[in-house]
């Protein structure tokens, strides 16, 4: 849930999302109005060694000139749990995670930052005690610390460091506030974002998070199943990925095995919830520039047994068209559900 400053000054914040393979930049600004698009800004990363590059070049292009940002971190060295604590204020959940953190993380305390938040859905435990859900992140310093020193290197200033998989809830629950649609606040949704490297999976009921996953497979990997399938390079391959034209069984072809296993493998995430939750997953929306590989959509249908959406974050925000490309900013909305939940940030109370 978040608070609007009702006194702010027009303000602006740049969600980065800085992937694997593309970066994006979504800039926000919040005109005392309502909020609208003010900046938008593209562009693939040639090698690993020219992320910071490509980063400058993209704010460059974009004319964006703001410097205040929201990034985010993701992988295995980010820890996500949900655990029941006794109810407490949020002051008294900071410290207090600190000491429960060991048993639910893989690292020492003293590697990690750790944050966490309550979900607002206070329990009754069998002995009549109050508890809440919490939401606990672990990650570990020297990651947030190399990621911080990239962003400043830039001249930018971090005002928040997330994770992708809450960002891509925040975009979701951002479209919601912005909805005219009244949604069922029971309602079940699935978020899938299918990236380069990885696909987050973020279950959400209403808009509170329940449950967030990251399964180590992308697009990547789906090139890489067309390179072997074609025996042509990772370039070639990655370019016939993306434009198809008069290719399109190949490459259903190529791919299918390793769509299979993914979307498996979100599946059981599904299942677990559905145990867990006693609550069924109602809908599946999908993003992220993998999201458009040929066959995804059909594929995840088929094993997961319902309706998968793709969706545009921006769907109900203005674009302010003199300073933002909006054909371009239409063809990439599959990709922007995290720049979009970073840049959401400027809703936070301040
Ligand atoms: N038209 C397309 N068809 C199929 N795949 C595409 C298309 N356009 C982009 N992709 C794939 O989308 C991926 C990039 O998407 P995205 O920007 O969401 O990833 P990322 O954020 O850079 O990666 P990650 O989240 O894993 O760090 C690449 O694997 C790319 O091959
Ligand atoms: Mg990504």
């Amino acid at each position: 849930m978040k608070v609007r400053n009702m006194f702010s000054r027009k303000k602006s914040v740049v969600g980065l999302d800085i992937g694997t393979n593309e970066i994006k930049a979504v800039e926000l600004t919040d005109t005392g109005e309502g909020v609208q698009v003010t900046g938008f800004g593209w562009g693939r990363i040639p090698s690993p060694e020219q992320v910071s590059e490509t980063i400058r070049t993209v704010l460059h292009e974009a004319g964006i000139s703001g410097k205040r940002v929201v990034t985010s971190v993701s992988g295995r060295s980010v820890i996500v749990r949900y655990i029941n604590m006794p109810d407490m204020t949020n002051e008294e959940l900071k410290a207090a995670l600190r000491f429960e953190a060991d048993k639910y993380i893989p690292f020492e305390v003293d590697e990690v930052d750790i944050d966490g938040q309550s979900l607002q859905e206070t329990d009754s435990t069998s002995e009549g005690e109050s508890e809440m859900k919490v939401l606990m992140v672990a990650a570990k310093k020297d990651l947030i610390q190399e990621h911080v020193s990239q962003v400043q290197d830039l001249g930018l200033t971090p005002v928040v460091v997330d994770v992708d998989c809450f960002a891509l809830g925040n975009a979701y629950a951002l479209r919601q506030m912005n909805s005219s649609r009244l949604e069922d606040e029971e309602t079940v949704v699935a978020l899938v974002d299918v990236g380069a490297t990885k696909t987050n999976i973020h279950v959400l009921r209403g808009t509170t998070s329940c449950f967030s996953r990251e399964i180590y497979v992308g697009g990547n990997d789906f090139t890489d199943s067309l390179s072997r399938h074609q025996h042509m390079d990772d370039y070639e391959a990655e370019e016939l990925k993306r434009s198809p034209d008069g290719h399109e069984t190949m490459i259903t072809e190529a791919v299918q095995p390793v769509l299979e296993d993914l979307a498996s493998e979100i599946l059981l995430s599904f299942d677990y919830f559905e145990n867990q939750f006693d609550q069924q997953v109602a809908e599946v929306f999908i993003s992220g520039g993998a999201s458009r590989t040929l066959g995804l959509k059909e594929t995840f249908e088929r094993v997961f047994g319902r309706e998968v959406r793709d969706w545009d974050p921006l769907e109900n925000i203005p674009v302010k068209a003199d300073c933002v490309d909006v054909e371009a900013i239409r063809e990439h909305a599959c990709q922007l559900p995290i720049a979009v939940g970073l840049s959401s940030r400027l809703l936070d109370s301040a």
